[in-house]
């Protein structure tokens, strides 16, 4: 039913978005929102993730639409193993020039494809973007990519793709 119906990611947007590169306080952005919110915004969500993974002693880590790989880097330890996904091509290309120990990238607009579960997946920014059918479609995908225990984080300041919403799955195990 999905493989007829995928419209998928908008992927060519995203494309041209990885190739809008603005500089602040010397690090690369490649962002509609304005920079310093966005800034601002990338600490918080950085600090949260990375008091969840300390207090969970978590070690395996999927950062879903990770764009850029930023929020990689920033959470990177050496101990993890993280793996980012995301739909756009060259955005995985601009994520991967920063090279660390233990970190994998895909590009996929259909989920986590690799034969891998996580102690934790998270999003920024990312499920605004995806209609209510793909939501449901993804929402398992990464539902099934969970350990026993394992934990989705979404950080999302802006409100679903339509207000109405669809069904949101629980994703506790
Ligand atoms: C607003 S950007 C956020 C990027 C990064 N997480 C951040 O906060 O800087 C949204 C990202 O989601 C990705 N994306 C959109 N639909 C996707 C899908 N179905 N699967 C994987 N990634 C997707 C886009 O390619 C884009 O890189």
């Amino acid at each position: 039913m999905y493989e007829s119906n995928w419209k998928g990611a908008n992927i060519s947007y995203w494309d041209e978005r990885a190739n809008m590169e603005y500089t602040y306080k010397k690090e690369k952005f490649y962002t509609i929102t304005p920079i310093p919110y966005y800034y601002a915004r990338r600490k918080i969500i950085i600090r949260k993730i990375k008091k969840i993974i300390k207090k969970n002693h978590f070690k395996y880590i999927c950062d879903f639409g990770c764009g850029d790989g930023e929020y990689i880097k920033k959470i990177w330890e050496k101990e993890l193993y993280i793996h980012g996904v995301d739909a756009s091509p060259s955005m995985i290309d601009i994520a991967k020039k920063l090279q660390y120990d233990n970190v994998s990238y895909e590009v996929s607009e259909k989920g986590i494809t690799e034969d891998a579960k996580f102690d934790m997946i998270y999003s920024s920014a990312v499920w605004a973007h995806i209609d209510d059918m793909h939501c449901q479609y993804l929402m398992h995908n990464i539902y099934e990519h969970l350990f026993n225990g394992g934990i989705f984080v979404i950080c999302e300041q802006t409100a679903p793709f339509r207000y109405g919403g669809g069904v949101f799955f629980e994703t506790n195990k």
